[in-house]
Order: C-alpha cells, then structure tokens, then sequence
C-alpha cells in the first residue's frame, strides 16, 4: 500500500525561547525532526513531504539531511494545522494510497501505531491517535460516540464537560491522500484562535457521511515539546527507556541512571557499560566488550572482547576490532585498530591505520594536521611506538617496527627497523652541585645591586 507521510514543522515554538527552531533541537543526540521522520519512514513511505515556515532554510537542511528524498514545500504565513497540511495538497495531487500527518515536534510514535492506524482504516475514512494523559493540559479533546470519533475541541473552544474527557489529541491522522486533502481545503477558521484547525476534518468528514475513528496509544508515545522543560523531561523519558531496554537486552550497566545513551546505539549482549558513559549517535558496541567509566564515544565501532576507559573519547570513525584495548585519556578518530592492538594512555591517534597486535606507548600523538590538510599514519602489525612519540604525518611505520621514546617520527620507518629521532644524551659528570653555586652567586649579586 503506499503511504504519504506529511510531517508539520512550520511553527514557531516560541514557548522553546530559542534561535534555533523548535523542531532542530535534539534529544537522544538527533534533532526532534528525525525522531518523527525515523519512525514515519519505517512505514517504507512512498513520499514524505515536511511543511516548513518558521527558520525554513535551517529545517530544509535538516530534513534532506535525514533523508535527500524528503521533499519540502514551505508554509508561509502559517495559519494552522489544516492550512499547513493544505500546502502539501500540491506535491501530493494525485497521490494514490494513505496520507499520515506526524508533528515535527512528537518524536515517540511508534512505527507499530502507525500500522495499527493504517490497518484502522479498513473501518473508518478518518484515523486518528489518542492517548490518555496523566495532566490532559491543554491537548485537544476527542468527542466520541461508541466506537465512533464524533469531533475533536480544542482546549481553547471547550466547555468545560468537553475538558473533563480524558482521551486526547495527538495531532496524528491517518486518511485517504485524496479524502485528508478534500477535508482540509474546506476547513475554516471560525474558532477561538481564528486558525485552520486540521481537527475539524473530523466533523466534515461525518457531515459528508464519512465515519471517523480513534487508535489509541500510550501517553508517552505522543509527548509533544513546546518548552525546555518538556524537552528536557522528554530526553529524561527516552533515557529511562533506553536504559531499561539495555538492561533487558542482557547489557550489564553498573550505574544505569548515569549512561546516556544515543537515539541510534547499539549494545550487545554481555557488554559491561561503567558509570557515567555518554553515547552520542552512531555507536555500535559488540557482545562482550567493556566501556568503562566516564567515556564519551560517538560514530564508532567497538568489537568483541575490546575494552575501552575509563576516560577514554572515541570520535567518529573510531574502528576498534576484536580484543582492542584502548585506556585512560585516550582520544581517536577516524582510525581503524586492528585485533589485539593496545593504546594504553594519554594518546591522540587520528587519521591512523594500525595493524594486529601493535603497542602504542603512553603520550603519543599522530600529528595529523598541519594547519591546512589532514594526513594518514600507517603503523604496521606487531609494531612497538615507544612512549613520546610524535609521528608527524603522513607516515608509515613498518610492521615489527619500533620508534624509541620521545621521537619526532617524520620520515617512514621500514619494517622491522628501530627509529631513533631525538637528540642524543649528554651526562656532564658532577655539575650540578657546580651549577647551583653559580645560581646562588648570581641571585645575591642581584640582591646587593637592588
Ligand atoms: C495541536 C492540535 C491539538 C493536539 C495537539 C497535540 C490542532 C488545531 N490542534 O495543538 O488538538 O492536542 O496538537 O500536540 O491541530 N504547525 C505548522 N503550521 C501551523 C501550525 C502548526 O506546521 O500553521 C505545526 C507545528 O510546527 C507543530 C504542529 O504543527 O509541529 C502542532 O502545532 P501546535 O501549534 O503545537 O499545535 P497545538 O496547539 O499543540
Ligand atoms: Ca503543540
């Protein structure tokens, strides 16, 4: 069946108290906006307009930075919910199928709601989601009559009777491509705050003898983000679930409360995730390796039986193979590890390739940018990078090969071969005490003269 996905991002937010648009503020590492498009494009969507009005550039970008087959058509001025949807109607004229409206600003639904409200349509022309909330606020009420959806009111037209009802609007509908746009374009704006309320289709669609429906879902499901507040309780929410899916998934988390987890990461089965590890997008950790506390990982790739922290940052990129070890203040990005290879401490490695079974030495540091280009460092397998060392790139160390600490490796160091590139030591017998005396002779001549 196809399906049109119309997601509305055109407003203002203004409540958020923000320069940058409500909809491209993150939770879980992504903005809102690809929280809603994730789980409407898991319906495999035919097409998928974003109403944009508000900062439109910015979420223009945004959205085809999710996806480039996302297609957007701005709403300008913006003048309600059924008016936005309206400035769909032109792209999608013709579109065979189900139309489903999310809001850029309700990150939770679930693709399995969507689908049970596709498959609700078997029984009414109009679907629209409910859920009960704890504190019904200010969400629009859903009138019903039995099985049947008669109206939806909004907060702000409602009698009293009608804000006593429980069960509310999501703002999530699911129609007929060709009934949704019929409905909207004869929406009007006789109400409390003189707006083209995509609502009222309910109403049009039973004048017309259309029968309208509710799926219901969960309350969390459909949390909407008007503030910081609710961003920051919705971030606490999907944080809370994150942790309870990792626990159930067989993760073990000492201190669950305090890892944070990535809208997209992926921890495996046995894994041991320590206290106070942040995952940004993008982070795949395999069954049994272990991330220890305070480290911050995001676009990397962690095998199994590797073991990384505490304190340790792997950046985008980061590709740690089987048994890695990588240890306290450590930094990585953009390398690949090979199996076995040990990084213990206080390293920076970007930009690097190394092979099977290398030591790097404490303090070293591929200097991969010369203030202009970024270049690659090569280490062979089974090489030994003494502590100290600076391999200016680009440059390869052979495999079996070893630099002595301190080095400043800046040509390449064929395989097997020892790499000595610092300055040679000199021991001048008994001259400290020598020294001194002269520092204490020259401190009182300066005493004297002051
Ligand atoms: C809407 C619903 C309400 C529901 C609530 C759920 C209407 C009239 N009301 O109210 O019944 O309980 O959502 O959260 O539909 N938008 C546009 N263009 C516009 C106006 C809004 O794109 O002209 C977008 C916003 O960016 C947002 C979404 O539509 O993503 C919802 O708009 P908002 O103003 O937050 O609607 P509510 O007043 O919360
Ligand atoms: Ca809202």
């Amino acid at each position: 069946m196809a399906v049109s996905l119309i997601v509305l991002a055109a407003g203002q937010g203004s409540r958020m108290n923000s320069d940058l648009p409500k909809v491209l503020h993150p939770l879980a590492g992504a903005p809102l906006l690809h929280h809603a498009l994730r789980a409407g494009f898991a319906l495999d969507p035919s097409r998928v307009v974003v109403v944009t009005g508000h900062e439109a550039a910015q979420v223009e970008a945004a959205a085809r930075a999710f996806d480039p087959a996302v297609e957007c058509v701005r709403q300008d001025p913006q003048l309600g919910t059924a008016h936005a949807v309206d400035q769909a109607a032109p792209l999608l004229a013709g579109a065979a199928g189900e139309a489903i409206v999310l809001y850029g600003d309700t990150p939770f639904v679930r693709p399995e709601t969507l689908q049970a409200m596709l498959h609700a349509r078997a029984r009414h022309a109009v679907v629209v989601l409910g859920f009960r909330p704890a504190d019904p606020a200010r969400y629009g009420r859903l009138v019903t009559q039995g099985e049947g959806l008669e109206r939806i009111v909004e907060w702000k037209d409602a009698t009293e009777a009608e804000r006593a009802i429980g069960l509310c609007n999501s703002g999530v509908v699911c129609a007929s491509a060709g009934v949704l746009f019929d409905l909207v374009a004869r929406v009007g704006k006789d109400n409390a705050a003189g707006e083209y309320y995509l609502t009222d289709i309910v109403e049009l669609a039973r004048a017309q003898g259309l029968s309208a429906g509710v799926v219901e879902c969960d309350a969390w499901e459909t949390l909407g983000i008007n503030t910081r507040a609710e961003l920051a309780a919705a971030e606490a929410a999907f944080q809370a679930r994150a942790r309870a899916a990792a626990l159930d998934d067989g993760v073990t988390l000492t201190a669950p409360e305090t890892v944070w987890f990535g809208y997209d990461t992926v921890v495996g089965r046995d894994a041991v995730v320590g206290p106070n590890v942040i995952f940004g997008p993008g982070v795949t950790v395999e069954s049994g390796a272990e991330i220890r506390g305070f480290c911050h990982l995001e676009g990397c790739h962690i095998s199994r039986g590797a073991t990384v922290g505490p304190f340790a940052r792997l950046r985008p990129g980061a590709e740690l193979a089987e048994d890695v070890h990588v240890g306290n203040f450590v930094e990585i990005k953009n390398s690949v590890l090979d199996q076995g290879v040990k990084v213990g401490h206080l390293t920076y490695l970007g930009d690097a390739r190394v092979g099977e079974g290398t030591n790097i030495g404490a303090g070293t540091v591929t200097c991969n940018y010369d203030g202009v280009s970024k270049h690659r460092t090569v280490i062979g397998a089974r090489a030994f990078i003494g502590s100290d060392t600076m391999l200016v790139a680009p440059v390869t160390v052979g495999a079996g090969a070893m630099t002595a600490s301190g080095s400043v490796i800046t040509e390449n160091v064929p395989d097997d071969a020892l790499a000595v590139a610092r300055a040679r030591q000199v021991n001048k017998a008994g001259f400290v005490p020598r020294l001194f005396e002269m520092f204490k002779a020259a401190r009182a001549a300066a005493r004297k003269d002051g």
